[in-house]
């Protein structure tokens, strides 16, 4: 009961934490404290994990949005501890914040795992394992196909670029912020003209997209979305004003780069309007499973692992192009995938 009541309401905005009702302590409990609801690749992420613990697989899962506030996710934590669950998995919004709390989990001996974005905490045994992306190497792969890209078009002349970030302070902005602004410091021809975040949300992204066009008008030539909802939301305020999302960035079009590469965003770089996509990977639901069940059978997991990821550009001649470059592993898209696509 519990867990169908957790299962349904998980991607709500309602916080789901029932101390009331009693755990089943026949099955292994996960508390799960989730970023919130805010992009498609967060929605696929709660789907995974909430298809991965169930009763059937042994699991009680309690699953906590915290509607993107750092504050909800430490009371939630702090619940976990008095529920006395096994396990706590904690998808943190920023990297800072979490020695006290971590510290109270260790104390509780409840193991700790941490999925996807990192945390930064003085003492790393706080926590037991974390999988997650490497979003430094996300923007490192997407800046590389930006290079081999200008290069392959002779594009020496100033390019102006808007970086529209991510939720400030959490790994996924400050790793693909930090891979845009090594480069732009790397090649003297890109100019960062703009930032600002857009909370991984389509509604902010169009809302910061609006304010760097009423600034910057038709200066800007690159547009590196930190997520595929920010992208969606760029778009619209784009092609609001007339101009054109594409790669002919010499007539005028302005290219946008993303990430997450969800069906929604394949979809955008398939038809052309993103040309290129970097993945990341929200599938952890099985991951998380099996490194639990290792440890019940006193097996040991990797501290820190992370996951697979590819980069994706529609067209032939620019993987191509992209190939000639630096990296060489865009992976060509096609509808083919798209529809064989989980999320
Ligand atoms: O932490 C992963 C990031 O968070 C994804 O890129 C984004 O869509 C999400 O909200």
């Amino acid at each position: 009961m519990i867990a169908t009541a957790v299962l349904l309401c998980g991607c709500s905005d309602s916080r789901d934490i029932n101390k009331d009702n009693p755990i089943n302590r026949e099955l292994i409990t996960i508390g799960f404290s989730q970023v919130g609801a805010e992009s498609d690749w967060r929605l696929a992420a709660s789907e995974s994990v909430q298809n991965a613990f169930t009763p059937e697989n042994g699991f009680n899962l309690i699953f906590d949005n915290a509607q993107q506030k750092q504050e909800n996710q430490i009371k939630a934590v702090r619940e976990f501890i008095d529920q006395n669950v096994d396990y706590i998995m904690i998808d943190p919004i920023t990297e800072i914040g979490w020695d006290t709390t971590l510290e109270e989990a260790k104390e509780a001996a409840i193991p700790v795992i941490i999925v996807d974005r990192r945390v930064a905490v003085k003492d790393d045994s706080l926590y037991t394992a974390w999988i997650g992306s490497d979003f430094e190497e996300e923007g490192e792969k997407a800046c590389a196909w930006l290079k081999a890209f200008l290069d392959a078009k002779g594009i020496k002349g100033r390019v102006n670029i808007v970086d529209i970030q991510g939720t400030i302070d959490s790994s996924a902005q400050i790793g693909r912020t930090k891979a845009l602004e090594a480069a732009a410091k790397r090649y003297y021809n890109w100019n960062i003209i703009g930032k600002d975040t857009g909370e991984f949300t389509k509604a902010k992204g169009r809302e910061v997209m609006e304010k760097m066009l009423k600034t910057y008008g038709d200066a800007i030539d690159v547009v590196y979305c930190e997520n595929d909802n920010e992208a969606f939301g760029a778009i619209e305020a784009i092609e609001n004003t007339g101009r054109h999302v594409g790669e002919n960035i010499e007539n005028g079009d302005i290219l946008l780069i993303s990430f997450d590469a969800t069906r929604a965003g394949l979809t955008l770089t398939l038809n052309g309007n993103i040309a290129v996509n970097a993945e990341c990977n929200p599938d952890y639901g099985p991951k998380l499973v099996e490194m639990v069940n290792t440890l019940e059978n006193g097996g040991t997991v990797p501290h820190d692992q992370f996951i697979e990821e590819e980069i994706f550009s529609a067209k032939e001649e620019i993987k191509s192009i992209y190939a000639g470059g630096e990296r060489s592993d865009v992976t060509l898209l096609t509808q083919e995938f798209i529809d064989g696509r989980k999320y």
